[in-house]
């Protein structure tokens, strides 16, 4: 089992209370951060490698560099909470677990950022996670943890926990920021980047919570200790939500590094594949990034053993490799339709397509109905080729990533299991189930 740097507390009792919280050490970071400058904080976030969890793996400790600081103009730091990925629910895990994390995490975040007003934007379907954090929340000012001059230290910070209404587009971070300003939840043209024009029009940096959780553990060590846990440029450790055809689903902290094949069958992990199946293929890292087949994700194209790092799971590119995203892990044994799941996660970028552009819009829309032409026995073999093309002409031409987010998976299974949709053009009566969330 790796060393667990967020969840080393995960089951002890009422770790959601303050109290119980400061017992192990929490807040512990905090208090050492304030005695220093917020530009020694940002320096040890830059030497940790930290990159970013909510999927893009961009360097943490860079992009906070890039916050526009004009004199007067107040800053802003937003936790993007939003969590919508089919896949991926470890931030709502380590939210209901260790709330206080977060917390800790948000105002050594801030401090470095300069912040004096930040927000954490939760999914609206999270309503009991949103009770949790503002509970929390409540428990920090009490305890002169936020609000005016922290901890004596002359540094003020009010946090607010703002839920969406539900939108997978609104985790998308100019969507957000609009959502969060009161308006419909549509992505912005950029530039100009929130860094330089976010919430109110005034600089902003928005993080994933498990990026934000991971500055408490860096505070902890020091950047240079973080990084040297893990592996090359993907350093520290990284929450998996495991799911599918595994015997032991769930959320797991890795140290990056781990070898695939060890995180399937090994029992500290996933377990290996229930009632003895074999393993056919699996999506890494939430159902946007390309899904590989067996040989593929357990070794790269030159035979080597594939790891769980931002390296080892692109190696290859998108011919033969894949991609960490947010470390949605969704695995899939020898009885599943590749086919039908794909339907499944095509109908989903369909729904939550926000419509601004026309191939997005228009594309998923089709790509879904072909799609389903191949489930009831009236798609041919050109569909094959339709839906190809139709992906590729999606992917780079909106205006923000949810269109590669439907493109890819339907590239990428056409390029692994051509021979299934073939099958299905066939043989429709043997499609077979798909994965079901
Ligand atoms: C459609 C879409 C949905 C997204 N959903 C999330 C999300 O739920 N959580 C998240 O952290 N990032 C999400 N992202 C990525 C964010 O735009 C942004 O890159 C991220 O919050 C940055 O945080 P990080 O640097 O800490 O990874 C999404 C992006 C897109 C295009
Ligand atoms: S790519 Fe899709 S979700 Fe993104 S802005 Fe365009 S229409 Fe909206």
């Amino acid at each position: 089992m790796s060393k667990k740097l967020l969840l080393e507390h995960e089951d002890v009792s009422e770790i959601q209370t303050l109290s119980v919280y400061q017992s192990k050490a929490g807040y512990k970071a905090l208090e050492k951060a304030l005695k220093m400058k917020p530009e020694v904080v940002l320096e040890e976030v830059k030497k940790s490698g930290l990159r970013g969890r909510g999927g893009a793996g961009f360097h943490t400790g860079m992009k906070w560099s890039f916050l526009a600081k004009p004199a007067g103009v107040p800053r802003h730091l937003i936790c993007n909470a939003d969590e919508s990925e089919p896949g991926t629910f470890k931030d709502r895990y380590l939210m209901e677990r260790i709330p206080h994390l977060l917390i800790e995490g948000m105002i050594l975040s801030s401090f470095a950022l300069g912040a004096n007003t930040s927000y954490i934007y939760i999914r609206g379907e999270l309503l009991y996670v949103y009770h949790i954090l503002e509970k929390a929340i409540e428990e920090a000012y009490a305890a002169g943890l936020l609000g005016k001059n922290i901890l004596g230290s002359g540094y003020d910070l009010d946090l607010y926990v703002h839920p969406g209404a539900g939108a997978y587009i609104c985790g998308e971070e100019t969507a957000l920021i609009e959502s969060l300003e009161g308006k419909r939840g549509l992505p912005r043209i950029k530039p100009p980047f929130p860094a330089v024009f976010g919430v109110w029009g005034r600089p902003t940096v928005v993080n994933n919570v498990e990026t934000i959780a991971a500055v408490v553990p860096i505070m902890n060590l020091g950047g240079e200790v973080y990084s040297k846990i893990g592996i090359g440029k993907s350093t520290g450790t990284k929450l998996i939500s495991a799911c599918g055809h595994i015997r032991n689903p769930g959320v797991y902290e890795i140290e990056l590094g781990l070898p695939v094949e060890e995180f399937i069958y090994s029992e500290d992990y996933c377990g290996g594949i229930r009632n003895g199946k074999k393993l056919k293929a699996v999506v890494a890292g939430g159902s946007s990034v390309p899904i590989l087949p067996a040989r593929l994700i357990l070794k790269t194209a030159k035979g080597e053993p594939r790891l769980m790092s931002y390296e080892s799971l692109s190696e290859g590119g998108f011919q033969t490799g894949t991609m960490l995203g947010s470390g949605g892990f969704i695995v899939m044994d020898e009885d599943t339709s590749v086919v039908k799941n794909l339907w499944n996660f095509t109908r989903f970028y369909h729904h939550e397509s926000c419509g601004q552009c026309s191939p997005c819009r228009e594309g998923t829309g089709w790509m879904e109905k072909i799609l389903h032409k191949f489930l009831d026995g009236r798609a041919t073999i050109q569909d094959i080729d339709l839906l190809w093309d139709i992906q590729g002409k999606i992917e780079g031409k909106t205006i923000c990533p949810l269109g590669e987010a439907a493109a890819w998976p339907v590239a990428s299974s056409i390029r692994h299991f051509r021979n299934e949709f073939e099958e299905c053009v066939k043989n429709p009566q043997n499609i077979r189930e798909a994965i079901i969330f």
